[in-house]
Parts: structure tokens; C-alpha cells; sequence
């Protein structure tokens, strides 16, 4: 598809304002945290055009420090998965439900989703992706409650992979669930998993 510059500059000027949002957003629950600690927030990283977009669930501490997100272990995963199925990251855009580091890594807290999602649902409403990939439970639950698919929510074990179809504002978009890339840094049958839901991925989107 053909790029119109207006359009792009658009993307990027929105974006751009999320992000000095999130930057000066005093009120968000992780805020004192990233201030405490010196640290980034994650707004997200690649492609505003990006027919699909990957979200995670917050930034670990590589990716507070450096402000990118899945700069770690985990992103060298990921990386590897685009990889395997002829994609990088600057053709896909990459982002998270909470843009700021939970503690030790902790998971994120309903308040936490509740406060940083709004960021999320208009970052979807910018790239307009065709698929949205859902890494790990958290994503998952969000996105499927998000679009309305309450009843379709199972444990990843047992909808990983599986593609929902749902239509939005700007025309259809399907949902992949799929692990979480660090679930699969201990675990060779999830990483096995997680390579053949790529496969679906590429698929869906050719
Ligand atoms: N895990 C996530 O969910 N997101 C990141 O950005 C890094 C690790």
C-alpha cells in the first residue's frame, strides 16, 4: 500500500502526544516509581502502518532503562520469532498494556491495566493494525474483554493460536493470543508452541 505522508506525520504527531502524556502523567500509579528510579516509560516501538501489532504486558527492567520495549531476554525471543517467519520489527509495531515498570517485575495490578489501557486502546485506534497479536494472559484478557469476547476467554494454554475475528471502527481486525515470549525461556514445548502460532501469524496476514 502506497504511504500518504499527511497521514503518517498524523500518526506520529499523536503518537508523539501519548507519549508526553504518559511522560508527564503525575497521576499514573507507576509514575513515583519511574521517577524513583530514574527509569523510562514504554510507549512502544515500530511501524505506525504496521498490519500487526504485538502487545506484552509492562516494560521489565531493560526496557525501563532504555525506554524500547522487549530489549531483553524476552525480546531476543521475539526477535527470533519475527525472524523465523521473515519479519523485523520495524514492520510490526510492538507496545504493552502498562507503559511504565512494575516493581520487581511484579504483575500488573487491575488499577495499573485500568490506568494505562486508555494509552493502549488509542495507540490500536493510530496503527489501525489488520492483526493484533496478544502476548501472555494479560494482554489476552484485556484484549478479548476489550473487543467484547468475555466469553471466549480460556486459559492460553488452550486458545493460543486461535484467530477471533472481530469488527472495529476502522474495519476487521483478528486477534491472535499467543505466549508470552518469557514464558518460553525455561520451557522448549512453549517455544515450540509459539513457533508454529507464528507460522498462523504470517499466514493470516499474506
Ligand atoms: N515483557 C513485556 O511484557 N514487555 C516488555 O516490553 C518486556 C518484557
Amino acid at each position: 500500500m502506497k504511504m500518504n505522508p499527511k497521514n503518517k506525520k498524523e500518526k506520529g504527531e499523536l503518537m508523539k502526544e501519548i507519549l508526553d502524556e504518559i511522560w508527564n502523567g503525575k497521576d499514573l500509579p507507576l509514575y513515583e516509581e519511574r521517577i524513583k528510579n530514574k527509569a523510562y516509560p514504554v510507549i512502544g516501538e515500530g511501524s505506525h502502518d504496521a498490519k500487526i501489532m504485538f502487545i506484552g504486558e509492562a516494560p521489565g527492567k531493560n526496557e525501563a532503562k532504555t525506554g524500547r520495549p522487549f530489549c531483553g531476554a524476552a525480546g531476543k525471543i521475539l526477535d527470533g520469532l519475527l525472524e523465523s517467519v521473515g519479519l523485523n520489527r520495524e514492520d510490526v509495531y510492538i507496545t504493552n498494556i502498562v507503559k511504565d515498570r512494575p516493581p520487581q517485575n511484579r504483575d500488573p495490578l487491575p488499577d495499573e491495566i485500568t490506568s494505562y489501557a486508555p494509552f493502549l486502546d488509542r495507540q490500536i485506534d493510530i496503527v489501525k493494525p489488520r492483526v493484533i497479536a496478544a502476548l501472555g494472559r494479560y494482554s489476552m484478557t484485556y484484549i478479548l474483554e476489550k473487543f467484547n469476547l468475555w466469553e471466549e476467554i480460556q486459559p492460553i494454554s488452550k486458545i493460543h493460536g486461535k484467530i477471533f475475528d472481530v469488527k472495529v471502527s476502522f474495519g476487521s481486525v483478528k486477534i491472535i493470543p499467543l505466549y508470552h515470549p518469557a514464558a518460553s525461556i525455561y520451557n522448549r514445548t512453549t517455544l515450540d508452541d509459539l513457533k508454529k502460532d507464528f507460522k498462523i501469524l504470517k499466514k493470516i496476514v499474506s
